[in-house]
C-alpha cells in the first residue's frame, strides 16, 4: 500500500495524526492529512478550556470543525482529553475539592454526551502521574480532590458513552524500567482487578534526547496489553526523526496484537509543537522525509 493509513489497515490498525483546526484552510496540509491518515485527534480543540470556557457553557465550535473534517473525509476520531491538570479554563483552575469533583463529572458528561457514539477512543484522563523516580500521582487540583478522581472519571465516562474505548494517556511511560511506567501499570492492574472501566492505555511517545526511545518499549506495550487493555501510540514524535527509530516504534506496535494503531503529533515539521526538533514525517514543504518511507515500509512488511 502507498499510504500510511492503508498500510496500517492491512493488519487491522489505523495510522493517525493530530489535526489543528487553524490549519484546515491550508491545502498542502489537508491534502497530506487526507491522503495519509485514517484517524484524527484534535490537537487542542476538544480540551477543557476549548469545550467549556465558562462553567456549564459548552462550546464545540472548534472541536466540531476538526470532527466534521475527519468524518467527512472518512476518518475515525480519538477524543483528547477530558480530565487533565493542564489547559483548564480559569474557572476550573480556581476550583478545589468536591466542587471541582462535580465540575469534572459535569464536564465529562457534557463533552462525551455531545460526541456520544461518534468517538473511537477517548483520552479520559491525561498525565496524572509525576515524572522522575517517585511513582507518585502528580500534584494538581484534581489530585487534591481525592485519590479516587481517576476512577470516578472513568466510571463517569463509561456512563456517558458506552461505545467509546476509554483510555488513560501519558508520556514518559514508554520505558519499562521507569517508576512512572510502573506506577501507571499498577493503577491499570488495580482498575482491572476492581472492575473500574478502562479499555486502553495511550503512550504519547514524545521521544527526544532527554527521554529517548528505548528498546524495552515493546515490553512496555506487551506488559500493559497482558493486563487486558488495548494499547495505542497516541502522540508520536521523535527528535530528529530517525528513520530507524520510527521503524522500531512501528514494529513494536505491529508486534503487539492489542496495539490498536499509531498517531503522530502533527503532519509536517512546521506543524509540530516542537518544530525546532523536526520530529515528524513530512517536511514543511509537504515532501516526505526518510522517516516516512521507513514507517510505510515497516507497515507493509508487517
Ligand atoms: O491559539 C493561540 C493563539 O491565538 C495565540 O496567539 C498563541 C500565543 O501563544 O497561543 C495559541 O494557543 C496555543 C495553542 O497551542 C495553539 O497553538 C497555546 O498557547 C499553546 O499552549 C498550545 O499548546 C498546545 C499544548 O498541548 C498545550 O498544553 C500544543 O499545541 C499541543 O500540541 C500540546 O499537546 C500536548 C497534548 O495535548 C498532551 N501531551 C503533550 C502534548 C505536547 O505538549
Amino acid at each position: 500500500e502507498s499510504t500510511l493509513g492503508r498500510a496500517a489497515a492491512q493488519s487491522g490498525r489505523y495510522f493517525g495524526t493530530a489535526i489543528a483546526s487553524g490549519r484546515l484552510g491550508d491545502s498542502t496540509y489537508t491534502t497530506i492529512a487526507n491522503r495519509e491518515f485514517n484517524m484524527v485527534t484534535a490537537e487542542n480543540e476538544m480540551k477543557i478550556d476549548a469545550t467549556e470556557p465558562q462553567r456549564g457553557q459548552f462550546n464545540f465550535t472548534a472541536g466540531d470543525r476538526v470532527y466534521n473534517w475527519a468524518v467527512q473525509n472518512g476518518k475515525q476520531v480519538r477524543g483528547h482529553t477530558l480530565a487533565w491538570h493542564s489547559q483548564q479554563p480559569g474557572w476550573m483552575q480556581a476550583l478545589e475539592g468536591s466542587t471541582l469533583r462535580q465540575a469534572m463529572i459535569n464536564h465529562i458528561t457534557g463533552v462525551m454526551g455531545h460526541y456520544k457514539g461518534k468517538i473511537a477512543q477517548w483520552d479520559v484522563v491525561n498525565e496524572a502521574f509525576e515524572d522522575g523516580t517517585s511513582g507518585a500521582r502528580r500534584n494538581s487540583n484534581l489530585q487534591r480532590s481525592g485519590n479516587d478522581w481517576i476512577e470516578v472519571a472513568f466510571r463517569t465516562a463509561r456512563a456517558a458513552d458506552p461505545a467509546a474505548k476509554l483510555c488513560y494517556n501519558d508520556y514518559n511511560t514508554d520505558n519499562w524500567t521507569w517508576a512512572k511506567t510502573q506506577a501507571v501499570y499498577a493503577m491499570v492492574k488495580d482498575f482491572k482487578q476492581r472492575g473500574v472501566p478502562i479499555d486502553c492505555v495511550g503512550f504519547q511517545s514524545h521521544f527526544n534526547n532527554d527521554s529517548p526511545y528505548n528498546s524495552n518499549y515493546r515490553t512496555t506495550l506487551q506488559s500493559f496489553a497482558a493486563l487486558g487493555v488495548d494499547v495505542a501510540i497516541t502522540e508520536l514524535d521523535i527528535q530528529g526523526a530517525s528513520p530507524t527509530t520510527y521503524a522500531n516504534v512501528t514494529n513494536d506496535c505491529l508486534a503487539v496484537p492489542r496495539c490498536l494503531g499509531i498517531t503522530v503529533w502533527g503532519v509536517r515539521d512546521t506543524d509540530s509543537w516542537r518544530a525546532d526538533q523536526t520530529p515528524l514525517l513530512f517536511n514543511g514543504d509537504g515532501s516526505k522525509k526518510p522517516a516516512y518511507t521507513s514507517v510505510l515500509n515497516a507497515l507493509n512488511a508487517g
